[in-house]
């Protein structure tokens, strides 16, 4: 009687708390990388809007400051790729012609409008059929803003959708006296993201920072250290002692092409061991390279080579790849 008494109040309290949606951290996960940016020009408000709505499992964020320490969503420390700061703070470039996130105030940089990426020494549009270059009214945002917006249609669509910011330059930003990383997990905290279950992942490609992060800064996030050369897929050992996963370049997991048939580098299976997940970048529909179509590269890397995500420019196809 007593045991189905409890049982019975077990089943009242399921139903008034219905488990969270599970952080999908053990599935394969879609990252949309820079939003939907294959669509809309990268990091806009616009793009995060689009790529809420296809269903990706994690949004990403490049962090960079600006001068009044506001984060800023911008994949480079430089304004002059994707926005018309050339033409409207010609004054304002510094000796090497470049023109820096961090020389402008918040309210300096949502006067610039933002376009898709070019090349800013040809003025050519870096992938050709992409969103126009120079159309739209497109601006740049703050992270708590672009953090409101998701957190917002979580609540109103029911979605537990995450966010996978990175540290854009840490050195930089401490060799103009500003630190990032503790303005990014203030604002993380605040928003309530402090723990492995509050999906958020964090990554870096500076791998010092990251393990200052875990290890000094005490952080309880979900780490990926990010890794831009092959000689540091022998740091594997090494980035476990701080991260939950590693992000490589895609084709630090591709050796080569036997009878039509990939074969694999040693990467993910030793990642695997080490307990760290393998989120590569960056899959994208219009730069195939060594592909011949992106469902090729999908099977490839996330069935054959057994990867746990990607950081894709189109979240849509991927999405509907995996649910196939
Ligand atoms: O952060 C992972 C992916 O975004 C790779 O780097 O250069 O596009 O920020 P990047
Ligand atoms: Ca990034």
């Amino acid at each position: 009687m007593k045991s189905i008494l409890l049982f019975l109040i077990g089943l009242l309290l399921i139903s008034c708390n219905p488990p969270k949606t599970e952080t999908p951290m053990n599935t394969k996960i879609v990252i949309a990388h820079r939003g939907a940016s294959g669509y809309l020009p990268e990091h806009t408000i616009e793009a995060k809007a689009m790529a809420y709505a296809m269903n990706p499992d994690f949004i990403e964020q490049d962090l960079v400051l600006s001068k009044d320490d506001v984060p800023i969503v911008i994949h480079d420390i430089y304004l002059d790729d994707v926005t018309d700061v050339a033409t409207k703070f010609p004054d304002k470039k510094r000796e090497d012609n470049r023109f820096y996130v961090i020389d402008f105030t918040f309210n300096e940089l949502q006067t610039l409008k933002v376009s898709e990426r070019f090349n800013p020494e040809t003025g050519k549009q870096v992938y050709a059929n992409r969103f126009p270059k120079g159309k739209g009214n497109f601006k740049l945002h703050s992270f708590k803003e672009e953090i409101a917006l998701i957190q917002g249609l979580n609540k109103s669509t029911g979605k537990n959708i995450g966010i996978y910011p990175e540290i854009k330059d840490p050195a930089f930003h401490q060799k103009e006296g500003k630190d990032l990383t503790a303005i990014v997990l203030k604002t993380l905290s605040d928003y309530g993201y402090t723990t492995k279950a509050d999906n958020c992942i964090l990554q870096c490609f500076d791998a010092k920072e990251l393990e200052r992060i875990r290890k000094e800064l005490k952080a309880d996030l979900f780490l990926v250290q990010l890794i831009e050369f092959p000689e540091e897929a022998k740091q594997l050992e090494y980035f476990a002692t701080y991260a939950d996963g590693v992000g490589p370049w895609y084709k630090q997991i591709l050796d080569k092409k036997v009878a039509g048939k990939w074969q694999f580098t040693s990467f993910v299976s030793e990642a695997h061991k080490l307990g760290l997940k393998v989120h590569p970048y960056t899959f994208r529909a219009d730069a195939l390279d060594e592909f011949t179509s992106f469902d090729e590269m999908m099977k490839t890397l996330l069935i054959d080579a057994n990867i746990d995500g990607a950081f894709t420019d189109f979240p849509d196809k991927v999405s509907a790849f995996l649910k196939k």
